[in-house]
């Protein structure tokens, strides 16, 4: 390749692998699967190695993908949190024992163990007692999910002494005082089975793979939700100063010995046959554990060699994984459909000759979208590889063109909606083709009926049989035409008789107590889940200020981005969706939080604020003071911003980021002091003159 092409390249592939570095740990929805990612890593590596001139410290061979989120707290890594070499082969295993043995000598043993496929955590254990858990963030700094991780029910706030261990004053624990503890949480198929279940239910996305689920939920902002996703940890590196071990595996077992989950599904080997041993093993058994795993990890278990071998800035050199690979099977494409959803997408779905793969027989297949169908190169007749890999719906990762016949036919992605005939319209960024017919797409306008009635959203008895007969005879063509439903409409039903009905009005009677963020997540808003409708709603504190909200107000929402915020506003900016809410209002559907927040002053009107730390109220209460006083608090630091008011363990990267920024850093006292003393504002001390908070105000900005 020519420098010049080289140079094109290179920046090509960084950016096609720091999008998918950021898909897979921000968004927890990976485009690439692990293999292709690995192959266009070595690519570039290759290149870099070629082209040192074209080394850069920020690459992507050099630096861990980032799960870093504005919504949480961040905090260094007090040793960096790095990731594993990946290996494919036993043929490479061997060159990564050769090159520890070159290090270290022959007189070594390796510690083998399960690659669970989760998400990175470490905690920080204090006096005994959990004092901290971060994700892995971007290698040096993690993002702090404690809150989140005391719900995971084998986590251990407090650690036990062992059998026999009689405490001292000399020494009190067997446990040193400080130390770092690594691991996977994960989330057992049983668990990620029953949240998909839920999810399909509730017309949600599902998650592709456990380690998606895994992720996300950890992220979850309100920790409550955390405990019911069945979330476990297993745990497998001990880090600390002066730890008494002279094996990693004795750390693991000491570890085990405090009341610390760790894995028994582990082996000390010798040479590089006992390590394909171990891998042969598990290969195998893997598929009947109850969790997901993608590898086996081989460590030097000696910790005096681990110190020697030590580090690449991306890996440690005294460990690598040697990852699975997918079970594949070959079958035939028989035909295409074009499904569309509640939201109106339409995607592409394999109908296959049935195959057998990984314990059950798949009829069929995922094809995303067009673009996807359009890089397979695919043909309606071609023989398919299917691969499951963890995703509930296999996907088709290529073709054998080897077994293309001639009367193979190219599929075409239609240009109108399969269902109502409306010219589909293609989002780009979502590479995704959407039926825009939001009121006439009889799929559409069903599934948004489903979803308000649903479960988790306004409960109402009914399936979807029920739905589907309603709208037939025309009798609810919009959510708001529910409340206008009569026992004689109902009577209209097929099989439906005066118990029924009454069981019906009943359950919308009932529906009128349900919370303003259920009924708002009940609303079907794109992109808008169970999470994001309590923000939202928690944060206006009722639908008209929602309604009213720009992109840029609804911004400040914990857990809304962009597409999120817009979507909101589009859907708002319809007036055939105020035109249902307001029915929905007079049907007397809960459309506040019950309380509205007292309005203190205006004292901070106009002004965004990043609030970042623990303060003497909650954050919750300190974001509540701050609207109550006019001011915006937002996620993140922008040129916009005010100020950044700092509480206890404000994060550093906010901190840096406002001074980069020239931004005013204040404490809780001196926020207090401006907006007038115990924020409750007019208050006394303001009356009497001793802070006029408009006074110190315009002082300030
Ligand atoms: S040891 C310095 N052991 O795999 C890195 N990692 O792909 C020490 N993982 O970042 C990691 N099971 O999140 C280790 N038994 C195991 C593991 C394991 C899963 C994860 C870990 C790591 C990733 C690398």
């Amino acid at each position: 390749m020519e420098k010049a092409q080289a140079y094109i390249r290179i920046h090509e592939l960084r950016e096609i692998l720091n999008e998918a570095n950021r898909l897979y740990y921000v968004e927890n929805s990976p485009t690439l699967s692990d293999y292709e990612f690995d192959m266009l890593l070595k690519e570039l590596d290759g290149l870099e190695k070629e082209y040192p001139e074209y080394i850069s410290a920020d690459s992507p061979t050099r630096r861990v993908g980032s799960d870093l989120k504005k919504e949480f707290e961040q905090y260094p890594h007090r040793y960096p949190m790095l990731s594993l070499g990946n290996t494919y082969d036993i043929s490479e295993v061997q060159l990564f024992a050769d090159r520890a043995s070159k290090g270290i000598g022959n007189s070594f043993t390796y510690s083998c163990e399960l690659k669970f496929d989760g998400t990175a955590i470490c905690l920080t254990y204090r006096n005994g007692k959990l004092f901290r858990a971060l994700t892995r963030g971007d290698g040096s700094v993690g993002d702090d999910v404690t809150r989140n991780v005391r719900q995971i029910s084998n986590i251990p706030q407090s650690l036990t002494l062992p059998a026999g261990f009689i405490p001292t004053s000399d020494i009190p624990a067997p446990w040193p005082q400080e130390f770092e503890i690594r691991g996977e949480i994960y989330m057992p198929w049983a668990a990620f089975d029953r949240l998909n279940d839920e999810r399909i239910e509730e017309e949600e996305q599902p998650f592709a793979n456990p380690r998606n689920a895994a992720s996300g939920s950890l992220k979850l902002i309100d920790s409550r939700m955390v405990a019911n996703r069945g979330l476990e940890c297993t745990l497998y590196h001990m880090l600390g100063e002066n730890l008494p071990f002279s094996t990693h595996d004795q750390a693991l077992k000491a570890a085990e010995d405090w009341g610390l989950p760790v894995s028994d599904k582990r082996r000390i080997c010798r040479d590089i046959e006992e390590i394909e041993d171990f891998i042969n093993h598990w290969d195998i058994e893997r598929k009947n554990l109850p969790y997901a795993t993608d590898g086996i990890v081989i460590k030097v278990n000696e910790l005096p060699y681990q110190e020697e071998l030590g580090y690449t800035s991306k890996f440690p050199r005294w460990a690598v994984a040697y990852k699975f690979k997918a079970e594949q099977a070959l079958t035939k494409l028989i035909s295409i459909d074009y499904q569309v959803g509640r939201t109106g997408a339409v995607t592409p779905v394999a109908n296959l000759e049935p195959v057998q793969l990984s314990g059950t027989v798949v009829k069929r297949a995922s094809l995303h979208n067009a673009d996807q169908m359009e890089q397979l190169d695919i043909r309606i007749g071609d023989y398919v590889y299917v691969e499951k890999g963890g995703e509930i719906i296999p996907k088709i990762t290529g073709v054998e063109l080897s077994q293309r016949t001639a009367d193979a036919t190219l599929p075409r992605f239609p240009e109108f909606c399969p269902d109502c005939g409306t010219a589909l319209i293609k989002d780009e960024e979502e590479a995704k083709s959407f039926c825009p017919n939001q009121t006439g797409c009889p799929t559409q306008i069903k599934g948004r009926l489903v979803h308000f009635l649903s479960r988790k959203a306004m409960n109402v008895i009914a399936g979807d049989a029920t739905v589907e007969q309603l709208f037939n005879k025309a009798l609810v063509w919009n959510v708001a035409d529910f409340y206008d439903l009569k026992t004689e409409h109902l009577l209209m039903l097929d099989g439906w008789k005066d118990r029924s009905a009454g069981r019906f009005i009943k359950s919308l009677q009932e529906s009128r107590k349900v919370e303003f963020d259920r009924v708002l997540y009940a609303l079907g808003i794109r992109y808008v889940g169970e999470a994001t409708a309590r923000s939202i709603a928690r944060h206006f504190g009722n639908i008209d200020a929602v309604m009213d909200a720009s992109v840029e107000d609804l911004l400040t929402v914990d857990d809304v981005g962009q597409v999120i915020a817009e979507s909101v506003h589009d859907f708002f900016t319809e007036e055939s969706n105020r035109e249902i809410v307001s029915r929905l209002k007079a049907a007397g559907l809960k459309f506040d939080m019950g309380e509205t927040p007292q309005k203190l002053s205006d004292g901070l009107e106009g002004k965004t604020i990043v609030i970042s730390g623990n303060f003497s109220i909650s954050r919750d209460e300190m974001k509540a003071l701050i609207a109550a006083h006019g001011g915006k608090n937002s996620g993140s630091i922008s040129g916009k911003t005010a100020f950044l008011l700092a509480g206890e363990k404000a994060g550093p990267e906010k901190l840096k980021k406002a001074d980069s920024l020239g931004i005013r850093v204040l404490s809780e006292e001196e926020f207090m002091d401006i907006i007038g003393g115990s924020g409750e504002a007019e208050s006394a001390d303001s009356e009497n003159g001793i802070h006029t908070s408009k006074g110190v105000q315009l002082s300030l900005f």
